[in-house]
C-alpha cells in the first residue's frame, strides 16, 4: 500500500496546478483505499511477485475518486472524507473536470500497462459505472422500487469496482479464466454487502464516523433497501415520502428526524445489515481453495468488514 500511495501520487502529477491540488486534497484526506487493497490481496493470494498489480490498483482508485468527485456534484454533497468535499471548495466545475481528468489518466495508465484483456475488463466496468448513477438517477422518488431493483443499481453502480479489482489481481497473478471468474463473483457479492452497507448507514450512522453527511439518500430521491423494508411496514411512512416526493424533496431537520427514527423503529438499517451479511457470506465462499491461507483469511476478513464496518 506504500508503493499504491507512491504511485497515485506519482500520477496526479501535471503543469496545470489546479490539478494536482485538488488531486492531493481528496487522496489525502483519507479513504480507506479497500478497492487497491483488495486488488493487492488478489494478486498475492495466488503468489504473484511481479509489479503490475500496483498501477493497476491504481487505475482501480482512480475510477473510484473520479466517480466521487462526480457524485458529490450530482448528489450536492458538501463533506466527503471528514473534510469539505472538493466541489465544496472548488466549486461543481473544478469537481467534474479535475474528475474528467482522474478517469482520462486511469486509461493512460491501462494503455501503458498494455494488456488488452485489462484494458476491455476495467473499460467495460467503468462503462457500467456510468450506466448505474444514470439508472439511479432516472429511478428517482420510483417509490415502487423492489429490492431487486434496488440490487441492480447497487450492483451497476458500485460492486463493478471492487469486482474488477478481485478480478484484476488474480489475472494480473496469471490465474486460469475459471478462478478469475470465481474472483470477479467474490469480488461482486463482497461490492453488494459494501453498498448494502453504505444505505444502511445513511439512516443509522453519524456524519462523525461516516465523514459524509448521513441521513440525506431521502432527499437525493435514493429509495435503498432500509426504506424500502420501513414502508413496507409502516403506511403512514410511506405517504410521508410521497408528500417529499410531491413538495420537491425539500426536508428539514426535523423531518429527516422523524423518517431516521421510523426507519429505525422498523429495523430497516437491520434487515439491509442482513442482507449485506448474506452477500458476505456468499462473497467467503467463493475463495479458491489453493493459495495463500494468511492472505484467504485476510480477503474473508474484507468481506467480513463490507457488511459490518461502522465508516
Ligand atoms: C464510497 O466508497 C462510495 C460507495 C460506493 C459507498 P468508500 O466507502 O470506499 O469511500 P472511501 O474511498 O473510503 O472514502
Ligand atoms: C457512491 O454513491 C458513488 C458511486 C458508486 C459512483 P453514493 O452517492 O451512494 O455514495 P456516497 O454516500 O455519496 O459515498
Ligand atoms: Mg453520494
Ligand atoms: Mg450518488
Amino acid at each position: 500500500m506504500v508503493r499504491v500511495n507512491a504511485c497515485i501520487h506519482e500520477n496526479l502529477k501535471s503543469d496545470i496546478m489546479m490539478i494536482p491540488a485538488i488531486g492531493h486534497y481528496i487522496v489525502n484526506s483519507g479513504g480507506k483505499r479497500f478497492r487497491p487493497l483488495l486488488c493487492l490481496l488478489a494478486a498475492h493470494l495466488f503468489g504473484y511477485q511481479g509489479d503490475r498489480h500496483i498501477p493497476l490498483s491504481v487505475v482501480v482508485e482512480f475510477i473510484h475518486t473520479a466517480s466521487l468527485l462526480h457524485d458529490d456534484v450530482v448528489d450536492s454533497s458538501d463533506q466527503r472524507r471528514g473534510a469539505p468535499s472538493a466541489n465544496g471548495v472548488w466549486g461543481n466545475q473544478a469537481s467534474v473536470l479535475v474528475g474528467d481528468y482522474l478517469f482520462s489518466r486511469a486509461f493512460q495508465m491501462m494503455v501503458a500497462d498494455g494488456d488488452m484483456v485489462m484494458l476491455k475488463l476495467m473499460s467495460d466496468v467503468t462503462n457500467a459505472l456510468a450506466e448505474g448513477e444514470v439508472l439511479q438517477l432516472s429511478r428517482t422518488f420510483h417509490l415502487e422500487m423492489t429490492e431487486a431493483e434496488c440490487l441492480e443499481v447497487i450492483e451497476r453502480k458500485t460492486a463493478v469496482l471492487f469486482k474488477a479489482a478481485a478480478e484484476v489481481g488474480a489475472y494480473a497473478a496469471g490465474q486460469d479464466e475459471k478462478i478469475v471468474a470465481q474472483m470477479a463473483e467474490y469480488g461482486m457479492c463482497l461490492g453488494v454487502a459494501f453498498q448494502l452497507m453504505d444505505d444502511a448507514l445513511d439512516y443509522m450512522a453519524e456524519t462523525e464516523t461516516a465523514g459524509k453527511p448521513v441521513g440525506h439518500d431521502l432527499e437525493e430521491g435514493k429509495i435503498t433497501l432500509p426504506l424500502i423494508h420501513a414502508m413496507q411496514g409502516d403506511a403512514e411512512l410511506q405517504q410521508r415520502v410521497e408528500d417529499i416526493a410531491e413538495r420537491g424533496a425539500y426536508v428539514d431537520d426535523d423531518e429527516r428526524d422523524w423518517v431516521r427514527e421510523r426507519v429505525a423503529a422498523e429495523q430497516g438499517s437491520e434487515h439491509a445489515m442482513g442482507r449485506a451479511r448474506d452477500y458476505a457470506e456468499r462473497a467467503k465462499k467463493l475463495l479458491p481453495q489453493h493459495g495463500d491461507t494468511a492472505i484467504r483469511d485476510l480477503l474473508a476478513e474484507m468481506a467480513d468488514f463490507s457488511a459490518r464496518r461502522p465508516y
